[in-house]
């Protein structure tokens, strides 16, 4: 039964929560812990909470989908993950995605992110054939949704490309462009009644990066300095075709919205004092959000003249003929220019940054060899789960504040993810803390700074599969019992003190505070 493995937010909240109502405020290092927030989100400010098909539908192999790149890759290197898990399972919200509606609706959140598998709609990928089956899945979540008043927000692709395409070059191909725009006519025609707000691509960095310049992510092309940049360009061209395409036949009927999901790190300088490490910290944040950025925000558009001046110098040095950067045409950079109604943000980290010419495990070329800067954490940062992961507030308004200052007010930042990573339990003290920190310094970026944030997704709803660290790391406000054939959901604290953030539209730094004694997560 699909309502007994779903427990429902209630009483646990007097076993661990103090409520208030409090003007006394308290501050740490980077403002407030204690106390209630002087700011409170606005009527129309969006508060959700987000997902994506790979990382919990499991059903990798029924209903008719298709075979996806990070199945196979998965299926062929069964000892990737460090629990060496495959996500045929993972959550099961194929079958269980009342249980999801369920507590989506418990938070009280407005608003839903969540992708399609590419495959369950499209299973080789083209557009010739259709499957009934997976238009049905969605229709029916989407059904459920509606029941409740819950809004859609729909990512067309969360890295979990059709396997067929890989076996033709994967995003380094430029058929993919067409090839992206048909399936995202399909899911216009099939879903635009009831999604308005669609994103394009997740994170185009990350994936590119990780999956076609090293072997970090499916499909480990290992193309280094090479592969990741056509990755990401046609990727980026796919994204202001598929805007056109929105822009132009469905908007019109359905009023709906349609932007891009970038991820960025904050960059701060090693040694703040230093010239050499704040001319690092911007580079970095050039060559890694920048570089999609520009071509899309900027006023001029195309890839940052910085960027294309280095990667063309070193192209040059290392003796290729010509730039391992692609240039777009004046139409591309026409058709890129102001294609997303919005920016959509994933942030999570902070790394310190100090140039280098070449470290440990770089190659040449690559990416990092061409961005040419060191990445380091602060120790004193607390770090409660995956290897990459430290907890540093103000970054997430310095980013805020960065992307703000580069491409102004009028395109307003949804932030599409946001979350800490730990090693479970369901008193993720850590979590509270990393949340009300975060969407304080958030609050700050919007009240104090004047940054134009309209919305805000947690990541994630439960904890799922995260990639390389399979079920290792997680990041879920509920936690998943992956033991159990019913992969009970259960409300972490977490979970709790958002909800009462989602109610009353402030943070309570006071709503749950850690027992003295707890030995859990604090940070
Ligand atoms: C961003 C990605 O979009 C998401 O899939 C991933 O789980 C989170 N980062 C955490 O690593």
């Amino acid at each position: 039964m699909q309502s007994s493995s779903v427990v429902v937010l209630g009483s646990a909240i007097l076993l661990y929560g103090l409520s208030w109502p409090c003007d006394a405020r308290g501050s740490d290092a980077y403002g407030l812990d204690s106390g209630l927030s002087n700011y409170s989100f606005p009527e129309n400010f969006i508060l959700g909470v987000s997902t994506a098909a790979f990382q919990i539908e499991g059903a990798w192999n029924e209903g008719g989908r298709g075979e996806s790149i990070w199945d196979k890759f998965l299926h062929e290197h069964p000892t990737y993950t460090p629990d060496n898990s495959s996500a045929d399972v993972a959550a099961d919200s194929y079958h269980r995605f009342k249980d999801d509606v369920r507590i989506i609706r418990d938070l009280g959140v407005s608003t839903y992110r969540l992708s399609i598998s590419w495959s369950r709609i499209l299973p080789n990928g083209t557009d010739n054939y259709i499957n009934a089956e997976g238009v049905q899945y969605y229709r029916n979540l989407f059904d459920e949704l509606a029941k409740y008043n819950i809004t859609p927000m729909v990512t067309l692709f969360h890295w979990d490309l059709p396997q067929m395409f890989m076996d033709l070059g994967g995003w380094t191909n430029p058929e993919m462009v067409d090839y992206f725009e048909d399936y995202a006519r399909v899911a216009f025609n099939l879903f635009g009644d009831v999604v308005k707000i669609w994103t394009t691509i997740n994170e185009p960095h990350q994936h590119c990066y990780n999956g076609y310049g090293t072997d970090y992510f499916a499909p480990a092309l290992e193309s280094y300095g090479v592969g990741e940049y056509l990755c990401d360009h046609y990727i980026l061209l796919a994204h202001a075709r598929v805007y056109h395409l929105y822009d132009r036949e469905f908007r019109p009927k359905y009023k709906g919205k349609i932007g891009i999901t970038l991820d960025a790190f904050w960059a701060d300088p090693l040694d703040p004092t230093k010239e050499e490490d704040r001319e690092a910290a911007e580079r970095y944040m050039m060559m890694n959000l920048a570089r999609y950025a520009n071509p899309i925000y900027s006023a001029e558009g195309d890839y940052p003249a910085v960027v294309r001046a280095r990667i063309n110098t070193i192209s040059q040095l290392q003796g290729f003929p010509r730039s391992r950067l692609p240039y777009f045409t004046a139409q591309e950079i026409e058709d890129l220019r102001g294609s997303s109604d919005f920016f959509g943000l994933n942030h999570y980290t902070t790394f310190l940054m100090t140039p280098s010419r070449m470290e440990k495990g770089w190659r040449v070329p690559s990416s990092d060899h061409d961005t040419g800067v060191r990445l380091s954490q602060n120790p004193a940062w607390p770090k409660p789960g995956a290897e990459w992961f430290s907890v540093y507030p103000p970054g997430f308004r310095k980013t805020i504040n960065w992307i703000t200052q580069k491409y102004g007010t009028k395109v307003p930042i949804i932030v599409t993810e946001n979350g800490l990573s730990d090693f479970g339990g369901i008193k993720d003290y850590a979590r509270v803390s990393y949340f009300n920190k975060y969407m304080y310094q958030m609050l700050l970026a919007m009240y104090e700074d004047g940054c134009n944030v309209q919305g805000y997704f947690a990541w994630t709803l439960m904890d799922d599969f995260e990639w390389k660290d399979g079920y290792v790391s997680k990041f879920g406000i509920y936690h998943v019992d992956f033991t159990s054939p019913e992969r009970t959901r259960t409300p972490k604290l977490s979970a709790l003190n958002y909800r009462e953030i989602v109610r009353t539209r402030r943070i309570n730094f006071d709503y749950i505070v850690p027992p003295k004694t707890a030995s859990s997560n604090h940070i």
